[in-house]
């Protein structure tokens, strides 16, 4: 069986697959993945909603990423000092990057682990401190554990994988740069207010997603394609591939070198960044100009543009690109996507959805308990996180979607083969 499986999925590479998981409520939840082989791995975005007030850090931390990097995934100001200790508010949405990988056959971050704490279970770490973006089943089968009671105690502790949903589709979509965000639908959330707020169609994100009819409900994972800004470093450097969504920025080098794109072009443009203090000298060779420096000079033939650029990270050392060329026309001084102070406060009457406040209602249902902890606290190079109730839960509706109760029916055997693949998460 594993070997038929196994050819389907390979002659599939790039086929969108909904599939069908259970959630706890018996609320049926879709989550599109990605069929693969290979071991290749590309970036990603996961749409997370804070469950508690949390440190900056602490939300890095759990999903094993660098604060710097999470702030700058979302264009807050990663280079203010004390930046990483910044509290942000419950109900928060933040896009966390993540490398998705292809592990079992299916695309997937594979890399986040979480220790049990006391009164945790698995619906508690699932659908609280995950908000969602994890399935009990899905932790219980990639920890190999035994209980069936997604609501029976975990050992406090325990050390558990977290598989986290990712797709790559080749980081593009329309044969144009894409980054892929794993999505939660939150109640009240509808496919065409989705697309529209991160600037694409309906259509776009069914294609992308497989979908019959725009309907989604509340818990399922929708991959949203962002425009991107793609670098041309050479294999041989460790950001390879560096790919960056519009109207964010990376860091890379060892976070001495941030990469934005956009918002005026989709043209990825590196200046140094210098958060470490060790950061070396960013000079073009026989040149006195550094690292993001550009001058344009109008002659008879044109305009004469000379820069230096970054060239990617290669055996830790920055390598940078001098060039000269005539074009047309002098460019203008480069635009960088605002950078913005961390909120406080989460505005549910914003219209605006990426990248910081959900659609919809973040409270809605009353899915997300209040801290009662207090305070998240970083003490002695380990942090707490707040607690979370265990009667807390996406407050689902399958209402608007009935065809979602009889999912069998349309599965056809090659699905079912993707479901087991897709059961080993
Ligand atoms: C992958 O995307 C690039 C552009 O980003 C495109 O040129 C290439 O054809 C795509 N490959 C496949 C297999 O779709
Ligand atoms: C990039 O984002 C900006 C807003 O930040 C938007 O105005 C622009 O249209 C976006 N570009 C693309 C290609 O989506
Ligand atoms: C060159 O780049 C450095 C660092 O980004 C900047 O401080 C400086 O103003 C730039 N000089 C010119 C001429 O653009
Ligand atoms: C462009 O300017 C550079 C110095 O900035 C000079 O070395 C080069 O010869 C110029 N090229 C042309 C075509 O004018
Ligand atoms: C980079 O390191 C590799 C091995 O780690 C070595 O083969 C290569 O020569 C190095 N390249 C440079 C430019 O130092």
């Amino acid at each position: 069986m594993a070997g038929v499986c196994g050819s389907v999925a390979a002659a599939a590479a790039m086929v969108v697959v909904v599939m069908v998981s259970s959630l706890p409520g018996s609320v049926e939840a879709k989550t599109t993945i990605e069929p693969c082989t290979g071991s290749d791995s590309c970036s990603a975005l996961l749409g997370y909603t804070l469950y508690a007030d949390m440190k900056v850090s602490e939300v890095a931390a759990l999903f094993g990423t660098d604060p710097a990097a999470l702030l700058a995934a979302n264009a807050l100001d990663f280079g203010a000092p004390g930046a990483a200790h910044r509290i942000l508010p419950m109900g928060l949405f933040v896009r966390v990057p993540t490398r998705c990988s292809c592990t079992d056959g299916v695309r997937k971050s594979v890399s986040v682990r979480y220790a049990a704490r006391p009164a945790d279970t698995l619906a508690t770490v699932a659908d609280g401190v995950f908000a969602g973006l994890a399935s009990a089943d899905q932790i219980r089968n990639a920890n190999a554990l035994a209980s069936a009671d997604p609501d029976a105690p975990l050992d406090p502790g325990q050390k558990l994988v977290v598989p986290l949903p990712c797709v790559c589709f080749n980081s593009s979509d329309n044969n144009l740069p894409a980054v892929y965000l794993s999505y939660v639908v939150q109640v009240g959330d509808t496919v065409p207010a989705i697309a529209a707020s991160y600037e694409t169609t309906v259509t776009d994100v069914m294609n992308v997603n497989a979908m019959g009819s725009p309907i989604a409900a509340p818990g399922d994972i929708l991959a949203i394609p962002l425009p991107a800004c793609t670098s041309a470093f050479p294999k041989s450097a460790s950001d390879h591939g560096l790919i960056v969504a519009n109207g964010t920025y990376a860091l890379t080098a060892g976070n001495c070198v941030q990469c934005s794109c956009g918002p005026g072009n989709l043209n990825l443009y590196c200046t140094p960044a210098s958060l470490t203090g060790s950061c070396p000298s960013m000079q073009c060779s026989n040149s006195n100009v550094l690292l993001g420096n550009v001058s344009a000079r109008s002659t008879s033939a044109g305009c004469n543009v000379s820069s230096c650029s970054y060239g990617g990270f290669v055996n830790g050392t920055i390598t940078t690109l001098l060039s000269t060329g005539l074009q047309s026309r002098c460019p203008g001084p480069h635009q960088f996507p605002e950078l913005t102070e961390p909120p406080t406060t989460v505005n549910h009457d914003s219209t605006f959805l990426p990248p910081l406040s959900a659609p919809g209602p973040a409270e809605a249902g009353g899915a997300i308990p209040p801290p009662n902890s207090g305070s998240p606290s970083v003490q002695g190079g380990s942090f707490t996180l707040p607690k979370v109730s265990t009667a807390n839960g996406p407050a689902g509706s399958v209402s608007e979607a009935p065809w979602m109760n009889k999912p069998h029916q349309i599965l056809s055997s090659f699905i079912l083969c993707l479901l087991l693949l897709y059961s080993q998460m």
